[in-house]
């Protein structure tokens, strides 16, 4: 199924293409960002809470204790936007200093998932007459409809928290953040969250936690398969991995399957064999050292102003200016 010249793809074709693209490779793969259908992003959202995933309470505690200096001396008016922000609930601490010293504050929510811009308004509902705009788009897209849309004199800040960064490898997060960086102006500022590396035993268990939420978060990508492109996909015959990579200092998320088997999906307009043992690689979380995250983003265009770095569970929120 080719694109028509000319027109975007709809959400179903753009996975029926990746599908039957990432399936195609000698090492199978799909996108992270398929994992976010409306279960997906409520099984994140679960995710979050697990004592074995610490990295929203990590960065949660970050920007509690420094959002004021996060946001210091940007001017009225202000343009907040976060990218890929899930719930709005750490929203709320970087707006919390903000929407007392400027009263004109305005937010905009970039996600592809409705359900996670859904959530995140309802969250901000607590600003009476804060202005908040919700864009179902890519981080690049949404991020360029905000831009295009600013007035004269506005600074825009933009958060990318929660490690997202890090599903990006190294050389799509510079190109991404130079994207970004292209999209501002000069005194505009970027917070950017990132998880640090840590002991490799840590690491895969908040990527293969007990309860196995992480895992039903994983293999949900294979119901979503079933339920939108009528795939028949036996979720019981694959199973969740989480390896740390360290040579490439990531995290990977596989699906393996248990037996040889072939898979249809009449929607991807494709039959796919699997080994026993062969796996889709589904997700990389890749973990930083502080100072590499400085130069990631610099490579991009934008210069450290501070860095925050949470010592126990080894995470750094990191502020910089665009220049
Ligand atoms: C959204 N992202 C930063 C999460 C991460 O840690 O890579 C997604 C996730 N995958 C498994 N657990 C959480």
């Amino acid at each position: 199924m080719e694109p028509t010249s000319g027109t975007a793809l709809t959400g179903r074709d753009r996975l029926a293409e990746d599908v039957r693209r990432g399936l195609g490779r000698r090492q199978k793969q799909l996108q992270p960002r398929h994992l976010y259908d409306a279960l997906g992003s409520q099984l994140f959202e679960a995710i979050c809470e697990l004592p074995e995933y610490r990295i929203t309470r990590a960065e949660r505690r970050l920007l509690a204790a420094h959002a004021a200096a996060i946001g210091g001396g940007l001017a009225s008016p202000v343009t907040l936007v976060e990218l890929g922000g899930g719930n709005g609930e750490k929203l709320v601490l970087l707006i919390e200093p903000l929407v007392r010293r400027l009263p004109d504050l305005r937010v905009a929510l970039v996600d592809v998932s409705a359900t996670a811009l859904d959530l995140a308004t309802r969250t901000l509902g607590r600003f009476p007459g804060l202005g908040v705009t919700g864009h179902q788009a890519t981080y690049e897209d949404g991020l360029r409809r905000v831009a295009h849309g600013r007035s004269g004199d506005d600074t825009m800040m933009v958060a990318f928290l929660g490690s997202n960064i890090g599903n990006l490898d190294p050389s799509a997060a510079r190109t991404f953040l130079g994207t970004l960086r292209s999209a501002l102006r000069a005194g505009d500022r970027l917070v950017l969250g990132a998880d640090l590396v840590k002991p490799e035993a840590e690491l895969v268990l908040a990527y293969d936690d007990p309860l196995g939420v992480t895992a039903a978060f994983n293999k949900n990508l294979l119901g979503r398969l079933n339920r939108e492109l009528g795939a028949n996909f036996d979720l019981d015959q694959f199973a969740h991995r989480a390896v740390w990579n360290a040579t490439a200092s990531r995290v990977e998320m596989h699906l393996e399957s248990l037996c040889a088997q072939t898979v249809s999906i009449p929607g991807a307009d494709c039959r796919v064999r699997f080994a026993q043992g062969e796996s889709i690689w589904t997700e990389s979380s890749y973990k930083y050292e502080t100072e590499e995250i400085a130069a990631l983003a610099a490579a991009g265009g934008f210069t450290r102003r501070d860095q925050w770095v949470e010592p126990e569970s080894r995470f750094a929120v990191t502020a910089f200016d665009a220049t």
